[in-house]
């Protein structure tokens, strides 16, 4: 069966899930992040295709993008990234009682690369797999810790969001292969103080939209046919209109489920896919863009990175403090949807 994109995206035909935190309350303890040193600029893309410096700033907001040299694994990249939020947190592996990795670019598709981190980080024992929501990843990840730990079946989570997306671009399509890079970043969560950590959820999929950003030549077979190329493909205009749209619900959802106005968002930290995307949803929220976390022009798209990437730069920055309030949001192939809501610790 042929992709036919017949699917156009209406996420307001999707009725919403929120809901909020409940049981034992969880916060992020520590964060860290990692990104290849290699950078494809711009103007390197403009030698490799038919593309302009211009066009990508103006319609994507985006400058540079970290890009793995070829052989580096998605699992090295995510235990950089793990050992930082282990660090940051004042706590060992050992700690550790659940691992989780968002990744849609696994070095393969066993073992997961959670057990690799878990291997690595020397955390035997740990519960560790891997989640797959595409952008949506890390805050799939995230609101899996926060049940665990509100249910006391855990204590200690390590969330990581990691990708090496450059082994899927295709760079004879310059409709995406300017847009991605390669990244990782993880949060340790742990139970909150009183009044701290995160306080509503809104999570959700609609497979009718499965056809909208695809990899791995899906419609054949991805791992089965042995010559399917692995690259990404997606009807970008609908995506778009998905994504302002999906972040604007959340935004309200997360809130009113909260009981927090839109207006005491402290920092939005939204999946970084596109700046127009970022500011056309800010406005409609009623966001100034200094109290959004944006860094696409350094890094351009990582997928399940982009936030952790974005927060983790907020909070070197000194831009969050006790008792903010902070909203992360994302969305991504599937379709799938994201948003949180804390109080920070
Ligand atoms: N350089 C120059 N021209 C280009 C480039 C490029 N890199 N890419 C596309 N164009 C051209 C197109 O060919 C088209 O030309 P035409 O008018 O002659 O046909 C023109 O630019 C406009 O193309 P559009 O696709 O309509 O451009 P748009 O403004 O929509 O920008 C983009 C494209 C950046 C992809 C945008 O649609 C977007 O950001 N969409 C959202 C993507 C997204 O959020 N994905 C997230 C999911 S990723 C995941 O889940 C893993």
């Amino acid at each position: 069966m042929a992709i036919t994109h017949e699917y156009r995206t209406r996420s307001d035909a999707v009725p919403l899930r929120s809901f909020k935190a409940r049981g034992r309350p969880s916060a992020i303890a520590g964060m860290g992040v990692y990104a290849p040193e290699k950078i494809i600029t711009n103007f390197d893309l403009e030698k490799m295709m038919d593309t302009s410096d211009k066009w990508i700033t103006e319609r994507t907001g985006i400058h540079r993008r970290h890009i793995a040299e070829p052989g580096t694994t998605t699992f090295e990249m995510a235990t950089k990234a793990a050992r930082g939020a282990l660090d940051a947190a004042g706590i060992t592996a050992a700690d550790l009682d659940m691992i989780l990795v968002g990744t849609s670019s696994p070095d393969g598709p066993f073992p997961s690369v959670a057990c690799r981190v878990q291997n690595e980080l020397g955390a035997p024992g740990a519960v560790a797999w891997d989640t797959l929501a595409a952008c949506t990843s890390f805050v799939y990840g995230l609101s899996i810790a926060d049940a665990y730990i509100a249910s006391e079946r855990a204590d200690t989570v390590l969330v990581i969001g990691a990708e090496v997306l450059s082994r899927m671009l295709n760079y004879g399509n310059r409709g995406t292969a300017v847009i991605f890079g390669d990244g990782a970043g993880a949060a340790v969560v742990r139970p909150a103080p009183t009044g701290g950590g995160f306080k509503s959820w809104c999570l959700g999929s609609d497979g009718r939209g499965y056809a909208q950003v695809t990899a791995g030549n899906i419609e054949k077979g991805a791992y089965a046919a042995k010559d399917a190329a692995p690259f990404i493909e997606m009807v970008g205009p609908d995506v778009f209109k998905f994504a302002v749209d999906i972040f604007i619900r959340q935004a309200n959802e997360v809130c009113n489920t909260a009981g927090i106005a839109l207006e005491d968002i402290d920092l939005w930290v939204p999946h970084q896919a596109n700046f127009r995307i970022i500011d056309a949803a800010a406005r409609r929220i009623g966001l100034p863009l200094d109290r959004v976390a944006i860094n696409i022009d350094e890094y351009g798209n990582t997928s399940s990175a982009s936030i952790p990437l974005a927060l983790e730069e907020a909070i070197r920055k000194g831009r969050v403090k006790s008792g903010d309030h902070v909203l992360l949001a994302g969305f991504g192939s599937g379709l799938t949807w994201g948003a949180c809501l804390m109080t920070w610790v």
